[in-house]
């Protein structure tokens, strides 16, 4: 009998359908629901999208107003659990802040373990309503200030960033810290995503699925590269270091973060519209010098390996110049995602099977214990 093949990394893999979004890598596309990840970016607010992802529509107004009034109300965080994300050390991650945090809600929810669609879709809203406050939390630490109370009279991406910034920027910085977050809602079965379904599949709860998940996107392979772009950006210093840079980075084997793509390989759907949401940032906050740093290591690294930017490269730097400290980059990124993932987990448990590979075995071959 032959051996069976293996994949690994489960590269190229069709574990299942999914109906939530599709990436096309031939034609360098991403659709949620049938639309264009573009469109949505320029035409929607980040609510509607959430709404689209969850429901499979684009609400009517009277849909949007019901689901902002309920996101409105459970912004704010339970008084005790701020009192324990605040007891954390001080050096603690804020990805490991946000990963407490979520599993603290889920401990106290009298719902944990009701997966039926109405629950669960309860628990997502008010997951989606509540990391914006958290994140915000941790960045607001970092700087030794104390947490401030969310604004009901504010948009989803306006209160994020008064809750975290202390103010609300001009509205074209809105507008792009808006559009990273539609960028980075959902792209099918991503890492995090597949964690979140692995752990679905075993009738868990919604709670620990999103906490899995947050595990899997802090690695740097992952969700973590747009904290690890920004560290190179530091590295490199100005524009003319980064090709020499790049060959002793490249000569060391190192991976360079915001490079390259487990799908797509003629260059990532999202950049485009995230390259030109930077420049509008880097054009209001001084950012000049670090978008020719971004364009020198970007041509450089497609000359010496022909790799093109993910997400995370331009994202990056236009949450830097918003004026977010670089280990909350991540964070945003879960705010983001907790749509994505919470879709996904409701259309697991629609038509579930346990997601559970086989393995080859390569240890030692079977042997007694050998003691009398
Ligand atoms: N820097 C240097 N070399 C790279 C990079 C990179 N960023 N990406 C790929 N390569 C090279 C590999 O070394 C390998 O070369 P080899 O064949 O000579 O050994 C080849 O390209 C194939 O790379 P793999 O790692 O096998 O590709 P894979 O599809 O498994 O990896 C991944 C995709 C993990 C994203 C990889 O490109 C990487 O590590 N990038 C840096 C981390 C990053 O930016 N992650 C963000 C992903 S997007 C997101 O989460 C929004």
């Amino acid at each position: 009998m032959s051996a069976p093949a293996i994949h690994k990394g489960l590269a190229g893999v069709v574990v299942d359908t999914t109906a939530v979004s599709m990436v096309n890598p031939d034609t360098n596309s991403l659709t949620y629901r049938g639309y264009p990840v573009q469109d949505l970016a320029a035409h929607c607010g980040f609510e509607e999208v959430a709404y689209l992802l969850w429901h499979g529509e684009l609400p009517t107004p009277d849909q949007l107003a019901e689901q902002n009034a309920v996101e409105r109300a459970h912004r704010a965080l339970p008084h005790d659990l701020v009192l324990t994300l605040l007891a954390l050390p001080e050096s603690a991650h804020p990805m490991d802040t946000l990963r407490t945090a979520v599993s603290i809600l889920g401990a106290n929810d009298p719902d944990e373990d009701d997966n039926s669609p109405a629950a669960n879709q309860a628990k997502a809203l008010r997951l989606f309503a509540a990391l914006p406050t958290v994140v915000a939390l941790t960045q607001r630490r970092r700087r030794g200030l104390l947490p401030l109370t969310p604004r009901d009279d504010l948009g989803y991406a306006e209160n994020f960033l008064y809750l975290a910034l202390g103010s609300v920027p001009e509205p074209a910085i809105v507008r792009a810290f808006e559009t990273s977050l539609v960028l980075y809602a959902e792209h099918s079965f991503n890492a995090s995503t597949f964690t979140s379904r692995v752990v679905t599949s075993t009738l868990s709860d919604l709670y620990s699925a999103v906490t899995a998940a947050i595990g899997a996107l802090k690695g740097p392979l992952h969700g973590g590269a747009n904290e690890a772009v920004m560290e190179t950006f530091e590295e490199i210093g100005s524009a003319d270091n980064a090709g020499k840079w790049l060959k002793t980075a490249l000569a060391e084997k190192r991976k360079i973060m915001g490079f390259g793509h487990r799908v797509y390989k003629k260059g990532d759907s999202r950049v485009p519209t995230m390259r030109q949401a930077l420049q509008v940032v880097a054009e209001l906050r001084d950012g000049h010098r670090l978008l020719e740093r971004y364009e020198a290591l970007a041509r450089a690294m497609y000359a010496e390996k022909g790799l093109h930017p993910n997400l995370d490269y331009p994202a990056g730097p236009a949450y830097h110049l918003m004026g977010f400290d670089t280990p909350v980059f991540t964070p945003i990124f879960v705010a983001a995602r907790i749509t994505g993932w919470t879709a996904h987990i409701t259309e697991q448990l629609a038509s579930n099977s346990l997601i559970r590979p086989s393995s080859t075995y390569s240890g030692q071959a079977q042997r007694a214990v050998g003691r009398a």
